[in-house]
């Protein structure tokens, strides 16, 4: 049977619905990694883990999980899975998956209906370094320390693209 793994002090999960996503959702935990940011990473599907996707929101939410980093593919309905089952925020990252671009797991992703949010960023890689960034923007909202390096991250990149040019 499926299960989960989790990680001491652990405030953001990322879920993908699949282990193929991981090499795009590494980016996501890199970068989080990079802020000291304590997460935790499990490949569950929204339709082959159904059960035990629903006991890990359960139970994240009650370890002191602050928000949810989502990755599918295809009919890419883990993020909004996620927001109908947990009251915590949820980022959507859409995957390439294996067809059509991508497209129809952004599609997937961004489209909830009224009432039920899920923030959707790009598809792929681009979208997984995003999300991961918009979680530190909203862990420093209550975090000093984190916010000022933020600031310092986002300076760096500036600089870096001035020696760039
Ligand atoms: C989705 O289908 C996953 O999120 C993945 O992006 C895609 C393909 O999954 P696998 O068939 O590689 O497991 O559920």
């Amino acid at each position: 049977m499926a299960t989960y793994t989790t990680v001491e002090g652990a405030k953001v999960g990322i879920l993908m619905g699949s282990a193929s996503d991981w090499p795009t959702m590494k980016r996501a935990s890199e970068m989080l990694d990079s802020f000291d940011i304590a997460h935790e990473c499990n490949a569950l599907s929204a339709h082959r883990n159904a059960e035990i996707l629903q006991k890990y929101l359960i139970d994240a939410e009650k370890r002191g999980i602050e928000l949810f980093i989502c990755a599918a593919g295809g009919a890419a309905h883990l993020a909004g899975v996620v927001a109908a089952h947990s009251e915590l925020p949820v980022l959507g990252c859409p995957m390439q998956a294996w067809s059509l671009d991508g497209l129809d797991s952004l599609l997937s992703t961004v489209q909830m209906p009224k009432g039920m949010p899920v923030a959707t960023f790009a598809i792929g890689g681009a979208g997984a370094t995003n999300a991961a960034l918009f979680a530190v923007q909203m862990l420093s909202m209550g975090d000093s320390a984190l916010s000022e390096r933020f600031s310092a991250f986002r300076k760096e990149q500036s600089e870096k693209v001035v020696q760039l040019g």
